[in-house]
């Protein structure tokens, strides 16, 4: 059964942002909440949600337009319509007996094979179903999102002893496929898994922070970064939630899980938290939580909660020895530090980790069920068993006994085996509750980079880039310099690839899997040369990437990129210079050079003008596409997604979204198989452009927005350049097209003019120093 229909009731917090995901899927998405009493508009609830998340943030549209697929309706005149859909999501207030009654209505009116699922944190399956009829039961199952649900890739499924496996194999196919989550099925436990551990961990250490004299700052300094967690850490993540949902979790553990569960020994004092919740303070929704902005006497000061007094203080800068052991010898160095900070690391991670092991069989089926709810559901770069790993097991056992602590079976029995995971013959192994290495199954069409490097070399590589060979004739071009910044090493290795494909290969895909393709060139690279005043060198640079993307796009080969995250600056170039794009769906692309006083110069602005001139949607004539070209550069436009990207222009109608990332190379080198045929490479490309009477009205533009205060000095400076180079300077002419070689003449001319201003270093500096550009 494919699921063409849907019904989420709640327009909550969750239900809300579920809606707005399936309809970003492309499926319409009925949402349904209850009649508010005394009402004018009986939808006023559901339709208020579509209107909060149109403005709101995070966004939970792809693109506006996905919104117009969510239908709002009322649990009284439209109960009729869950007839109609192929599977309902509840994601009502967590109360059992709300959620059955509801169940109850549902199966009155539900076809036999439609999907019913619950979006309950905690409350068991087995609870939910109760009273209900066979039919229901085994079309029932929990899949419990994670907030907000467009960017968290968990989806924890529940099924019950009734649920037919074919309704699981529908959600989990169509969740992984089409809504893009990381599914892992979970044991009807309370909590499941995800929550199960972390809330043992944010409760552990609640408690330890409380029992030590460690402030906010130093907690959420250690466990972030140091162990690969976000940067919010547990106090932060604390704000994030909102504070007041903490005391309601913690009874509800207490309450479901059995008198022997270690949760219990973690329990503590809430009383801070409670009074902060009674003066308002339930973290980020509300005035402030463990962290507050001070606004008063006009300032902006970020505060701190002291543990011990209660009160509020400047936010210190945290210099512990720890942080730096950490960076040395990596979490061991952090975790055997003696300062309070690696006291604290070790007690909440040793109490956390060990449990997880103690868990093992209950929540789950194995433990990369646990370390994949933990990455995809709390974003920690690496779960429990990894963390483990990381450590040492043997070494993590060690000084738990040396403690005097009990150690669970397993963790004594992966001691003994070495580690969680293993390599053999370029496999990623796990350790099975049995005592067994067991091979880590991927499923049909997920390949990752990661694998690759498991069982083979790079064909060839160098400090900044490699390409490696990954099947069927297809290669992948991964750029892994310092923060995938773009330099005159992968410029190299492109060149490289370039003449080597053709000889042994048929296409190249350009991916990797670091949370972000590339945020462009090296602009520190750039401050030298200004600096210098090398404009040899400059030009030289700017020359070097264009011509090597215009090589890369003439090449006999075809080249796909599948950008992931940011693709900024150079990094959106290199996806323009592709022969085609897969992009993940959260793929952030922007030519955003204006900012650092910079037009884009390795053929962005070339290759926008060649985008708007085959954009069916524009009116025809040179204008229309150099005002195109001009709005997106000069307002550094960034895409909120891969659809956004489509309607910018980044990306063309027939370029590829792909909703799960395991699934982006995989789907990249699909789409570069099928241009292998018959593969024809572009022609040389020609753009008609108006001139300098196109210049001279981009010019007066400009020159109006800095009248009324939209743009500064220096923003005309650039848009002055940007505008010679659109329009096709002196020798544009609507009776005579450019080519890309005279479009790249003029990029190059523009780009090293601009770098001989002050300005432009300004803004350079700055945004090194802040990350902010600056508006000079
Ligand atoms: P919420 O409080 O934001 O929304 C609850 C929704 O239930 C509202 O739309 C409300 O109008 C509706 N509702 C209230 N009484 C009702 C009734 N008698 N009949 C039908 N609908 C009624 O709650 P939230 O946070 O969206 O939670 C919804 C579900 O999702 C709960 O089961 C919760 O445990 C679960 N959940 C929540 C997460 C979160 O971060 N907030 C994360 C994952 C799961």
């Amino acid at each position: 059964m494919d699921i063409k229909k849907v019904a989420v009731i709640g327009s909550g917090v969750m239900g809300a942002q579920i809606a707005a995901h399936f309809a970003n899927a492309g499926v319409p998405t009925l949402l349904l909440d209850i009649v508010p009493q005394g009402a004018d508009d009986r939808n006023v609830l559901a339709s208020g949600a579509i209107s909060k998340m149109i403005k709101g943030s995070p966004k939970a549209f792809v693109h506006n337009a996905a919104s117009k697929r969510v239908t709002a309706g009322n649990l009284e005149d439209d109960f009729d319509q869950l007839s109609d859909v192929d599977w309902i999501v509840e994601a009502i207030i967590e109360d059992p007996n709300i959620k059955s009654e509801l169940y109850q209505r549902i199966d009155k009116v539900r076809k036999d094979t439609t999907i019913v699922s619950s979006n309950t944190s905690t409350i068991p399956l087995s609870r939910l179903v109760q009273g209900l009829s066979d039919s229901f039961r085994q079309h029932f199952l929990v899949a419990h999102f994670f907030n907000p649900p467009r960017y968290m890739r968990l989806l924890e499924l529940v099924v019950g002893a009734d649920t037919k496996p074919a309704v699981l194999s529908i959600v989990e196919k169509f969740s992984d496929h089409r809504l893009g989550k990381g599914v892992v099925h979970c044991h009807d436990r309370p909590g499941f898994v995800a929550n199960r551990i972390g809330i043992f961990w944010m409760q552990s250490g609640y408690a330890a922070a409380l029992a030590s004299d460690i402030t906010v700052e130093e907690a959420d300094a250690v466990m972030s970064s140091p162990v690969g967690i976000p940067k919010t850490g547990m106090f932060g993540l604390f704000d994030l939630i909102g504070i007041d949902l903490h005391p309601k979790i913690d009874a509800s553990m207490a309450d479901l899980l059995p008198a022997d569960d270690a949760y219990h020994g973690q329990r503590c004092d809430l009383s801070l938290i409670n009074q902060l919740i009674a003066e308002g303070y339930t973290g980020r929704k509300g005035k402030g939580g463990f962290y507050r902005l001070n606004r008063s006497g006009g300032g902006k000061v970020m505060e701190a909660k002291n543990l011990k007094t209660g009160d509020y203080a400047p936010v210190q800068k945290v210099e512990l020895e720890c942080l730096k052991a950490a960076k040395t010898d990596g979490l061991s160095g952090l975790l055997n530090h003696p300062d309070r900070g690696g006291q604290f690391a070790w007690r909440v991670l040793s109490n956390t980790l060990a449990y997880t092991a103690s868990l093992v069989s209950e929540v789950a089926d194995d433990i990369v069920a646990i370390d994949r709810a933990m990455t995809f559901g709390y974003a920690w770069n690496a779960g429990p068993f990894a963390l483990i790993d990381q450590i040492g097991v043997a070494e993590f056992v060690a000084k738990m006994k040396s403690e005097g602590r009990a150690v669970s079976d397993f963790l004594n029995l992966a001691a003994k085996a070495g580690s969680f995971y293993r390599t053999v013959d370029g496999a990623l192994q796990y350790l099975g509750v049995n005592g067994e290495y067991q091979k880590i199954p991927r499923e049909e069409g997920i390949l990752l980079l990661e694998d690759i490097k498991r069982k083979s070399d790079p064909i060839i590589s160098n400090q900044s880039a490699s390409l490696w060979d990954i099947g069927d004739g297809v290669t992948c071009f991964e750029v892994h310099s310092k923060v995938n910044a773009l330099d005159m090493d992968v410029m190299a290795l492109i060149d490289q690839s370039i003449e080597l494909i053709p000889k042994s290969h048929k296409a190249m895909v350009i991916y990797n899997e670091a949370s972000n393709f590339s945020v462009g060139a090296d602009i520190n690279a750039f401050v030298e040369l200004i600096e210098q005043k090398n404009w040899q060198q400059a030009e030289k640079v700017v020359a070097k990437g264009q011509s090597t993307f215009l090589a890369l796009k003439r090449s006999p080969f075809p080249v796909v990129a599948a950008p992931s995250g940011m693709a900024l600056g150079g990094g959106c170039e290199t996806v323009l210079y592709a022969n085609a794009i897969q992009a993940h769906v959260e793929s952030y692309l922007g030519l955003v050079e204006a900012g650092v006083g910079l037009i884009p110069g390795w053929g962005g602005c070339t290759a926008m003008l060649e985008r708007y001139a085959s954009n069916k949607r524009l009116p025809k004539g040179p204008m229309p596409i150099v005002n195109a070209a001009f709005e997106t550069i000069s307002m550094a436009k960034v895409s909120g997604s891969a659809h956004e990207a489509k309607d910018i222009g980044f990306l063309r109608p027939d370029d590829g979204i792909t909703f799960n990332r395991d699934r982006l190379l995989a789907d990249a080198k699909a789409s570069a198989l099928g241009l292998i045929e018959n593969y024809e490479r572009p022609e040389v490309a020609e753009v008609t452009l108006p001139g300098p009477t196109g210049k001279s009205i981009l010019a007066a533009a400009v020159r109006d927005f800095k009248a009324r205060g939209l743009a500064t000095e220096y923003d005309v400076v650039v848009c002055d350049a940007l505008a010679d180079v659109l329009s096709g300077g002196e020798a544009g002419d609507v009776m005579a097209p450019l080519t890309e070689e005279d479009m790249l003449a003029l990029e190059l001319k523009n780009f090293v003019g601009l770098m001989k201003n002050q300005g432009t270093l300004d803004r350079i500096q700055h945004m090194l120093k802040t990350g902010k550009p600056l508006r000079n």
